[in-house]
């Protein structure tokens, strides 16, 4: 059994800031809606909001969080520095685009989301780790209460410590059943990093698989809510997303159930199934989000 035993639950960052153990992501929605989804979402007991500026949805995520009438402090934002505002300059300044989209004045978590590759120039270390400073600044500031990197494998974490003041607190991953590229994971957390998961439901591609429906079924439970069980058994922080307001609180349900060993050691060697396709080193930097 992991430790986590309430949604209320919280994983403690490398610097002490505390984050709620699960958070509800905002990726791939449409225009529109998002408002009143995240405004569920935090009805429905999630006070932890994942997004990014290349979404183009945070202005209706800070409409949504303002109209829940939750108070700031309760909530933990996070959101994402895009590739074009690569380099120290360009990164202190598009934060200040996020919190006002966001319509707040500090941001809970601020993440690289994606690290600069040899593909795209061969002076990406420096890259990296000029936009890392900007990070730090920003955080020294108090205008972000954490900083942290997505889709960093070892390699780009390796140069970035070598560079660095501070290091980085999370990586945010694509992380499911089919895809948990273990490696990456087990890298963050012995380096002390929180690894989180993006899509750890697979994008919903994992959701019909016959012996996930079989195994979820054994403990009573959706398949949806044996992946969120399971990233957070592996301590990985999960970040489903769901526009539907019944789905998005049963996502939350899963605090009254564990997984065996041997159904854990299954879903980590699960064969591939649902991988997005997206590498840091094979994808078009400024197509992928
Ligand atoms: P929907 O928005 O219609 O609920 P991920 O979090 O891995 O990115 O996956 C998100 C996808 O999974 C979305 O297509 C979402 O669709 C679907 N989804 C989320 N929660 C559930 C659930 N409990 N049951 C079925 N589908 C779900």
């Amino acid at each position: 059994m992991s430790a986590f035993d309430s949604q209320n639950d919280r994983f403690t960052l490398s610097n002490g800031v505390k984050i709620p153990c699960i958070g509800y992501g905002t990726w791939q929605t449409s225009p529109g809606q998002i408002a009143d989804c995240v405004k569920n979402a935090i009805k429905a007991g999630y006070t932890h909001i994942d997004t990014a500026w290349v979404y183009g949805n945070e202005p209706e995520v800070g409409d949504g969080i303002k109209s829940s009438g939750a108070k700031r402090e309760d909530l933990f934002i996070t959101t994402k520095h895009w590739v074009t505002e690569r380099g120290y300059k360009k990164t202190v300044d598009a934060i200040d685009v996020s919190l006002k989209n966001l319509k707040l004045d500090y941001i809970d978590l601020y993440l690289i989301h994606w690290p600069c590759v040899e593909k795209i120039s061969p002076e990406w270390k420096e890259i990296n780790a000029d936009t890392w400073r900007g990070f730090e600044e920003l955080y020294k500031s108090g205008k972000l209460r954490a900083i942290g990197v997505s889709n960093f494998q070892a390699k780009h974490l390796n140069a970035l410590f070598e560079m660095c003041s501070v290091r980085p607190m999370v990586n945010q991953l694509e992380f499911h059943p089919g895809y948990t590229q273990w490696d990456n994971i087990r890298f963050a957390q012995e380096n002390g990093i929180l690894a989180e998961a993006w899509s750890p439901l697979g994008s919903g591609a994992v959701l019909k698989d016959p012996r996930l429906v079989e195994m979820a079924s054994k403990y009573g439970k959706s398949v949806a809510q044996l992946c969120v069980r399971f990233a957070l058994e592996c301590g990985v922080l999960p970040l489903p997303k769901s526009t539907d307001p019944v789905r998005t609180a049963l996502n939350l349900q899963v605090f009254d159930f564990s997984i065996s060993e041997e159904d854990k050691n299954t879903l980590l060697t699960f064969p591939e199934l649902g991988f997005s396709g997206f590498l840091p080193e094979d994808a078009p930097a400024d197509a992928i989000a």
